[in-house]
Formats: structure tokens, C-alpha cells, sequence
């Protein structure tokens, strides 16, 4: 990590905004003064700036019980409505919230009258199936309208949901609705990916069936499909209804009812550093105010006038904040694409982004590097001239792919964000302004106006300028997680237990503060890895692997990958048995191919080792940093703490 670190340090160049952009901006460098001279009515008049309350709230913050907040907490909203009716009733019903186009080219054009029709109609559905305030639906479906629909249609009924990646296999996908007794499931046929329709229904009725021969039943109830991908699927007639059928049906006539504050709004699952994935719980009001004030002035949103585009999926919190509740709370006009970057040629989405005149494009570093990979004459063919902001999220954005993104996607101009955030923040901490801030490429730079976050040392000192360490959060904030769901202590230990004497929030990155107190992230300090700006367990991983039956012990790094940032590489002990029978080849191929259907293909190994022995400390745990520089082709470092000192040169020499 020192060898990044210097390379960062060297970056000197900063980009101050033009003149033109500052003067149009949305955010103005007093929101840092306003929010410095109080935090409190800082958030307090961001709640009332960009939501609307059925009952006003009288008290901003309670943290009276720690590290429990709670928000806004005597005040009333829906927001279902805040996201749609209410834009209705201002008289911007005729404006496109959704430009929708399908892998295959298919296009669809809802305004906000007709989404919110459609969320209404769906409410009344789900109504009908008896979900109502506090019962969970699941959402298994591709980047489709419908998804965002089923999303604001469950928030509009005060029930909670829980959004689950299609990427994700059936077990995963099990694990998620019996963790959070799911009553519902909201799914399609199938999506179109890299040109073909990938199916999703196939992966519910294995998730709802007893495949694994445990016995235990499930919480679902039924099983709502949307028609996208034409794929024939198995139908199970007393639980699967298909969405054509049951929403035009329904009444498009549906009142939106208050709810509190802090009713609970998702849950969405991530990785930590066990094998069990941790269910995010996110409630109402803080969320929306937090993702709705990010979204206008992280991304200088001019409702009226902006074509804005987030790449990611719904089913990661990025999809979410900016591209459901975040654009919609803030009446954006938004494109929302199905599929995959190279399909059905590698120019798609500058297509897309001439095609529609988008002018703010927010995405991940491992897109852009995918990029410049393929060379900038693919973006070149394309008029990208409607661009004049564009993001980054999702993991450190290395100086040259900032560089390359700022000249051919920004043609020079358009100011860079790179966003940091994670799940349980909910919504963008630590952002340049634009308009405000001159970027630096490489850091996310300044926490945003009323966001108090901090750089660490192991014994809890402040780092300060010039130094690394541990990033930390110390004060609350409104879109913060309020809980594991249903495991408070693991919410307690997990963030809360490291800095226990400041009471702050500890984020899992380590991050340096460079001499002007602009923040470098650096990546995570635990062992979690980051796969396309996708958080992968090495924990879950490993139980995967072990859990073949031909596996004896395994073990999971993350080596860094030019395009994906890291990469999952697993070192891998077979049993005898098996190994006399396999070739190491079969093996590996057959491994990987197990981690993909066990967790999902993006937890697919990039290299499987077999290895006859794994590097173990003396009490037994395994050096994974040791593995780490294997994987990299480094020169292994200080193995002097290892059992047995000799097993790093023999791993070394099996992997050649
Ligand atoms: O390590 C940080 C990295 O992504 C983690 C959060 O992952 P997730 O909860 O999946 O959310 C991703 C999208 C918000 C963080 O702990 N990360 C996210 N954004 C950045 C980042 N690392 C560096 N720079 C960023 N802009």
C-alpha cells in the first residue's frame, strides 16, 4: 500500500470549475459555513427543502440511545409520494421520470403521471396479497421500469423491501428471503444480458423449493412475474401470479398514507467479514432527505433541464439511492438501461448517452477502465457533447482512469465527483462540490456540508494532515443504517465497537489525509474485497468453496486487477481422494464454476490454486496477506510469525 500512497502523493494537478459552471451551480460553498454553525438546523432545513411532510417533524436528531439514531422522528411522510404524486400535483406530470431501453433496443417513455399510475396500481396488488406496513416483499428482477415501480409501490404501503441482485443465485436469493421472512416475491421470466435472455423465475421456484432437502418451509406466500424475457417457465398455480395479469386489474385510485420518520424503508444485504451476509436496514425520512440533498447538489441536478444517467443496478444500494428514490424525489428525468456496456457493441452506452442527451453520467472506475482498455476511438464515434458532470462510486478511482474519463468522456470540461459511500451510509458522504470544490484527481476530497468524517490511527488519535489511517464517521448523519436487521449486536461490533470510547462509526477503509486535508481512500483495511465496485466477502467465499466435497480447507484474497480493482483468488486443499481422480485443472474449472452457483457468478474466482498447504500463524489463522503477494506475483513478504516457515515457498512454487 506505501508504493500507492506515494504515487498518490505525487498528484499535484487541480481542476477549479469554470466560471460558467459555478455560476449556474446548484451548491454554494455556504452550505459548509451553514452546516458548520449548526449541524442540527443544517439537516433541518435539507428535510424541509426537499421533502414533503404530511406531519412536520418538530426534533431533527435524537441520539439519546447510541449508536441508534433516530431522524426526524415525530414527523410524518410517504415516500412513494414524495417520489411521485407530489410532482404530479405541481403540474409535472407530462415530465419523463424514466427513459427506459431494453439490451435489445426495445424503448419505453414513462412520465411521472404514468409511473405514478403504474406504483399506484401496484400497491393496490400488493394490498390485495395482504402486504402492509412492516411485511417484506423481495425483488428479484432485471433493470427494468418494474422494478422501480415494485420498489416505490412496497415504500407507498410502509412495507419494506428487500432487493436482491439477478446476478445472485438461488441460495443466496434463499438465504435473503428467510433472513428477512419475505411474504412476497416480485421476479420476471428472465432479462436480456450480453445478448441473451438470462432467466430469473428458474432461480425463485429453486430458491421456494426444498432442493437442499432441509425441510424447513419458507415465508413466501406468492410469487408476482413480469413478462420480459418471452423464456418459457414453470408455473405453480396456487402461489405465481403474472403481473399482466394483477396490476392493470388493480385500481389505479390509491391514497398515499403518512408513515413515520423512522418506519423502516429497505433492507438491503451486504458482505462482511463472516460467511453470512449482514440485511442493511435503511428507514424513511432520513434516507430521503439525505439521498434526495446528494443527488441535487453532488450531481448540480437541474430538474427542468438534466438527462441524468446511473449506471448501476437496483440491486446494489447505488441503485437505490440515484436511481430510484434520489432522481425521482428530486423530479429528474432519468435513463434507465438493461443491460451490459459491450451489447450489442462496445459503443452502447455512448450511444445511449448521444441518443438521449444525457448530462450527467454517474458510474464505477471498473466501467471506466474497461474503457480506456478498449481505447478511446470506441467513445470518439459517439456526440457526448450533453455531457457537463459526470461521478464516480464504487471503489478508489485511480489518476489515470479520472484523466482519461475528464478528457474523452468530459471533453475536458465537466466536472469530476468521486463519491464515497457504502450501503450502510445510504447516500453520498464524502464528494467534491461542484461548482465549488477544484477536483484533484484520484480523491474524493471534502466531506459534504453537514457530514463529519475523520482519519484515525489504530489507538482512536486523529491522524492528521499528511498521514493514513482509518477512516471514521463522528456524528450521526441521516441516511445512516439504523441496524443489522435482526442482529443488533453484530450492528454494535461491526461498526461501532472499534471507536466505542469516540462513539464514532468505523467504515472499514483505510484513507489518508494529504497536506491541503483532502481525503485519499485507499481501500478496505478488513476482509472484504471489491470486485467491480461490488463487495465481496473472502469469508463468504471460502465457506462456499469448503462447503464442495472436494475441497479440505480453502483460502480467499483479493489481488488487485487492472480492470476489476481486485479480483477473487482462492488457494485450495483437496482431498486425497479427489485429487487422485481430478486433474488440478478439472478441479479449478469445476470450483469456480461451484462458487458461481452457490453465491453468484461475480464471486467466481478469478484463479483457483491448488495447494497442498495453506500459510497459518501459530494460533492457526491463515495469512492472507502472505497469499495476497502469491497471487500478485510479488516477492512474499516477512513470513516469520507463520507455523511453518517453509510453506510459503511451497505454495510458491505450486502456483508457478
Ligand atoms: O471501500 C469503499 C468502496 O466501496 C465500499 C462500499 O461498498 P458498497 O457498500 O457495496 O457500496 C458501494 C457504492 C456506494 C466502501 O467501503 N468505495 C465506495 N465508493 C468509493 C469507494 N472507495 C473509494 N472511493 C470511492 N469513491
Amino acid at each position: 500500500m506505501s508504493a500507492q500512497i506515494d504515487h498518490l502523493l505525487s498528484e499535484t494537478r487541480q481542476f477549479p470549475p469554470s466560471p460558467e459552471f459555478a455560476a449556474q451551480a446548484v451548491a454554494t460553498a455556504e452550505l459548509y459555513g451553514q452546516a458548520k454553525a449548526d449541524r442540527e438546523a443544517f439537516w433541518g432545513d435539507q428535510a424541509r427543502n426537499h421533502v414533503t411532510w404530511h406531519k412536520p417533524f418538530t426534533r431533527v436528531l435524537d441520539w439519546s440511545t447510541p449508536p441508534f439514531a433516530k431522524w426526524f422522528d415525530d414527523g410524518e411522510l410517504n415516500v412513494a409520494y414524495n417520489c411521485l404524486d407530489r410532482h404530479v400535483e405541481n403540474g409535472l406530470g407530462d415530465r419523463v421520470a424514466i427513459y427506459w431501453e431494453g439490451e435489445p433496443g426495445d424503448e419505453r417513455r414513462i412520465t411521472y403521471a404514468e409511473l405514478t399510475e403504474e406504483v399506484k396500481r401496484t400497491a393496490n396488488m400488493l394490498a390485495g396479497l395482504g402486504i402492509g406496513q412492516g411485511d417484506r416483499v423481495a425483488i428479484y428482477l432485471p433493470m427494468i421500469p418494474e422494478a422501480v415501480i415494485s420498489m416505490l409501490a412496497v415504500a407507498r404501503l410502509g412495507a419494506i423491501h428487500s432487493v436482491v441482485f439477478g446476478g445472485f443465485s438461488a441460495d443466496s436469493l434463499r438465504s435473503r428471503i428467510d433472513d428477512a421472512g419475505a411474504k412476497v416475491v416480485i421476479t420476471a421470466d428472465g432479462g436480456y444480458r450480453k445478448g441473451r435472455v438470462s432467466p430469473l423465475k428458474p432461480a425463485v421456484d429453486l430458491a421456494l423449493s426444498d432442493h437442499n432437502g432441509s425441510g424447513q418451509q419458507n415465508t413466501v406466500e406468492h410469487v408476482i412475474v413480469v413478462r420480459r424475457g418471452g423464456n418459457d417457465v414453470e408455473w405453480n398455480s396456487e402461489r405465481d401470479l403474472w403481473w399482466h395479469d394483477v396490476v392493470p386489474a388493480a385500481s389505479a385510485e390509491h391514497e398515499a398514507e403518512a408513515f413515520p420518520a423512522e418506519n423502516p424503508l429497505f433492507i438491503l444485504y451486504t458482505s462482511g467479514t463472516t460467511g453470512k451476509p449482514k440485511g442493511i436496514l435503511h428507514t424513511s425520512g432520513g434516507y430521503l432527505v439525505q439521498a434526495a440533498y446528494t443527488h441535487r447538489n453532488v450531481f448540480d441536478l437541474h430538474p427542468e433541464s438534466d438527462v441524468f444517467w446511473c449506471t448501476a443496478d437496483i440491486g446494489w444500494v447505488t441503485g437505490h439511492t440515484y436511481v430510484t428514490y434520489g432522481p425521482l424525489a428530486n423530479g429528474a428525468t432519468q435513463l434507465m438501461y438493461e443491460g451490459t456496456p459491450e451489447t450489442p457493441h462496445a459503443g452502447r452506452w455512448w450511444e445511449l448517452i448521444q441518443k438521449y442527451g444525457v448530462s450527467i453520467f454517474y458510474t464505477a472506475p471498473t466501467a471506466i477502465r474497461a474503457f480506456m482498455k478498449t481505447g478511446r476511438h470506441i467513445p470518439q464515434q459517439y456526440d457526448l457533447s450533453s455531457i457537463r458532470l459526470l461521478g464516480s462510486v464504487g471503489e478508489p478511482i485511480n489518476p489515470e482512469a479520472w484523466m482519461w474519463y475528464r478528457d474523452v468522456i468530459g471533453a475536458d470540461k465537466a466536472p469530476i465527483v468521486d463519491t464515497w459511500w457504502q450501503t450502510e451510509t445510504g447516500a453520498i458522504m464524502v464528494s467534491p462540490l461542484p461548482g465549488v470544490t477544484a477536483t484533484k484527481p484520484g480523491s474524493a476530497q471534502t466531506p459534504l456540508p453537514g457530514i463529519s468524517i475523520d482519519v484515525l490511527d489504530e489507538a482512536g488519535a486523529a491522524v492528521g494532515n499528511g498521514n493514513g489511517g482509518l477512516l471514521v464517521i463522528t456524528e450521526p448523519w441521516p441516511a445512516m443504517l439504523r441496524g443489522v436487521w435482526g442482529d443488533p449486536e453484530r450492528f454494535k461490533e461491526t461498526y461501532w465497537e472499534k471507536f466505542a470510547q469516540q462513539g464514532y462509526y468505523f467504515a472499514g477503509d483505510g484513507a489518508r489525509l494529504d497536506h491541503d486535508g483532502d481525503l485519499w481512500l485507499l481501500g478496505r483495511v478488513d476482509d472484504v474485497m471489491n470486485v467491480s465496485g461490488h463487495r465481496l466477502s473472502t469469508a463468504e467465499i471460502e465457506s462456499a468453496l469448503v462447503a464442495h466435497e472436494s475441497t479440505a480447507e480453502a483460502a480467499v484474497v483479493g489481488a488487485s486487477d487492472e480492470t476489476t480493482g481486485q479480483a477473487v483468488v482462492a488457494f485450495v486443499i483437496i482431498k486425497e481422494s479427489y485429487l487422485a481422480e481430478h486433474s488440478p485443472e478439472g478441479l479449478a474449472t469445476q470450483l469456480r464454476q461451484w462458487v458461481g452457483e452457490q453465491i453468484g457468478p461475480i464471486a467466481r474466482p478469478r484463479d483457483v490454486y491448488i495447494v497442498g498447504e495453506l500459510p497459518k500463524t501459530r494460533s492457526g489463522k491463515i495469512m492472507r496477506r502472505l497469499l495476497r503477494d502469491v497471487a500478485e506475483g510479488r516477492e512474499v513478504g516477512d513470513t516469520t510469525t507463520l507455523a511453518d516457515t517453509a510453506v510459503m515457498s511451497v505454495i510458491s512454487a505450486q502456483v508457478k
